[in-house]
C-alpha cells in the first residue's frame, strides 16, 4: 500500500432503503413515495460546489456512494452526481468510484448502467450465506439471490467487495468457519466482515434488553474473530484493517482516505467530512492550515430544503484543536494493520507518544514497533484496539 498525501476523497450519502433491518443504525429512512431523484441531484450538485469553493484545485483520487441503500438510485442520478463531481474539481484517471448496492436480483440489473455511468467497483451487503439468519437480520434477499448479485458484480465491474457480520446470535465458530470459507469462494480481492453490534435504539437493542436475543460470549467472540483472521490469511486477504480484508492492492482506497488521516468532502444528508484550510495544505495533516470536521443535516427533506434555500446543507462546521487532530489521528490510524507514523504523530500532537506507556502495551503484546518507526497494534491488541487506543492517547 502506499500512503498518497495528496488523496481527496468524495463520500456521497443516499439516505433511502426499501426496509429497515432491525440491527441499522446508519442514516437511512423508508419512504412510501417515489423519491424526486432530479430534486436531489440538482440538491447534491449545489453542495459539491459549495464544497470546492472552500477547497478548490484539489485532484480527486475516491467517490464513495454509500447509505443507505445507493443501489436504489437510478444510473443517471449517478451520473449526474459524477458529472458535478468532475465539473468542480479533477478527478483522477484512475480514481476508485464506489456504489454500495443490496445483492438482490432487482438491484444487479442496474450495475451496467452503473458501470457506463463510471462507477468502477461495488460493495455488496450479503450480510450472511445462511437463509434463516438472513430472515433473522430482516434481509430482502436470499443468500442464493446475494450470490447471483456477486455474480454478476464480478462481470461488471472491475473490483468488487462484499459484506458479511459476524458474532450473530447463537453463532458457533464451526458454523462460521464453513460460512467463511464458502464466502471466500466466492470473494474476490476484498471482503468486509463486520462483528454485530447492537446499537442504541434499535430493535435489535430491545430485543437484547428483553433477554431475547443472546450474542455470543467474551470468549466465543474471541474465537470467532481468531477465526476469522486465520481463514482469511491463509486464503491470501488478511485484514489491512480492524474488520476489512484485502489481497495486496485490493484495499479500498476510499476507506483509506480515512484511516490514514487524508482529506475527505462528505456530500447529502448526514455526509461527515474533513476539509483542510490554509496553506500548502492539501491532504497533509501536519500542515500549517486549519483541518475543519463538517457535518451536514441528517433528515433528508430537511437537507434538501436548507440546501436549496442556502446552497449546502451544513450544521455544523468546526476547526479542530491540536489534540482532537492528533487523537483522530491515532483512533483511526491504528485500525490499520499498517498502523501509524510515529513522528507525524509527534508533529501533530506537539508531543511524543510516551514511551512507557508503548514499552507497557509492548510487553503485553499488543502493539509493536517496527523499523520504519511506525507503530501498529498486534493481532491479539485489535480486539482491544479502543483500550490501547485510550491509554497511548492519555
Ligand atoms: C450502509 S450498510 C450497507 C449497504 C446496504 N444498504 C446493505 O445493507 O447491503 C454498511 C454495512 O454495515 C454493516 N452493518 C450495519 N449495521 C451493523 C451492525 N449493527 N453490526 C455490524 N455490522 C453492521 C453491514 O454489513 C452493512 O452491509
Ligand atoms: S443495513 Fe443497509 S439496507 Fe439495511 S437498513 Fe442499514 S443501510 Fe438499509
Amino acid at each position: 500500500m502506499t500512503d498518497d498525501e495528496q488523496a481527496f476523497g468524495v463520500y456521497i450519502h443516499w439516505p433511502f432503503c426499501l426496509s429497515k433491518c432491525p440491527y441499522c443504525d446508519f442514516n437511512s429512512h423508508v419512504r412510501r413515495e417515489p423519491i424526486d431523484e432530479g430534486r436531489f441531484t440538482r440538491a447534491f450538485a449545489a453542495e459539491i460546489a459549495a464544497t470546492a469553493a472552500r477547497v478548490p484545485g484539489r485532484t480527486v483520487s475516491t467517490i464513495f456512494f454509500g447509505g443507505g441503500t445507493p443501489s436504489l438510485m437510478q444510473p443517471s442520478t449517478i451520473g449526474g452526481v459524477l458529472d458535478a463531481v468532475a465539473r468542480h474539481w479533477r478527478v483522477a484517471p484512475d480514481a476508485e468510484i464506489t456504489l454500495e448496492a443490496n445483492p438482490t436480483s432487482v438491484e444487479a440489473t442496474r450495475f451496467r448502467g452503473y458501470r457506463t455511468a463510471g462507477v468502477n467497483r461495488v460493495s455488496l451487503g450479503v450480510q450472511a450465506l445462511d437463509d434463516r439468519v438472513l430472515a433473522e437480520l430482516g434481509r430482502m434477499h436470499s443468500a442464493r439471490e446475494a450470490l447471483d448479485a456477486v455474480a454478476v458484480a464480478r462481470t461488471v465491474f472491475g473490483r468488487y467487495s462484499f459484506d458479511l457480520i459476524y458474532a450473530r446470535p447463537n453463532q458457533e465458530p464451526k458454523a462460521w468457519a464453513s460460512e467463511l470459507k464458502c464466502a471466500l469462494a466466492e470473494a474476490g480481492e476484498h471482503l468486509s466482515l463486520y462483528q454485530l453490534t447492537i446499537e442504541p435504539d434499535t430493535p435489535f437493542a430491545a430485543l437484547h434488553a428483553a433477554g431475547k436475543l443472546r450474542v455470543p460470549d467474551e470468549d466465543t467472540s474471541r474465537t470467532l474473530y481468531d477465526t476469522t483472521q486465520e481463514i482469511c490469511a491463509a486464503h491470501g486477504l488478511p485484514a489491512y484493517e480492524i474488520s476489512n480484508h484485502a489481497r495486496p492492492g485490493g484495499e479500498c482506497r476510499h476507506n483509506l482516505v480515512y484511516w490514514r488521516g487524508h482529506e475527505y468532502a462528505g456530500i447529502g444528508p448526514g455526509a461527515h467530512g474533513r476539509l483542510n484550510h490554509g496553506r500548502l495544505n492539501i491532504g497533509r495533516l501536519d500542515s500549517d492550515g486549519e483541518r475543519h470536521a463538517t457535518a451536514t443535516e441528517k433528515r433528508p427533506e430537511a437537507w434538501l430544503s436548507q440546501v436549496e434555500q442556502q446552497g449546502h446543507g451544513l450544521v455544523s462546521d468546526d476547526v479542530l484543536t491540536r489534540e482532537e487532530r492528533s487523537d483522530e489521528f491515532l483512533l483511526m490510524g491504528l485500525r490499520l494493520a499498517e498502523g501509524i507514523d510515529i513522528d507525524r504523530y509527534a508533529k501533530l500532537s506537539g508531543r511524543p507518544l510516551d514511551p512507557a506507556r508503548i514499552a507497557m502495551l509492548h510487553e503485553h503484546g499488543l502493539v509493536e514497533t517496527t523499523g520504519e518507526g511506525r507503530l501498529r497494534v498486534t493481532l491479539p491488541g485489535f480486539p482491544v484496539l479502543d483500550a490501547v487506543v485510550a491509554d497511548l492517547a492519555a
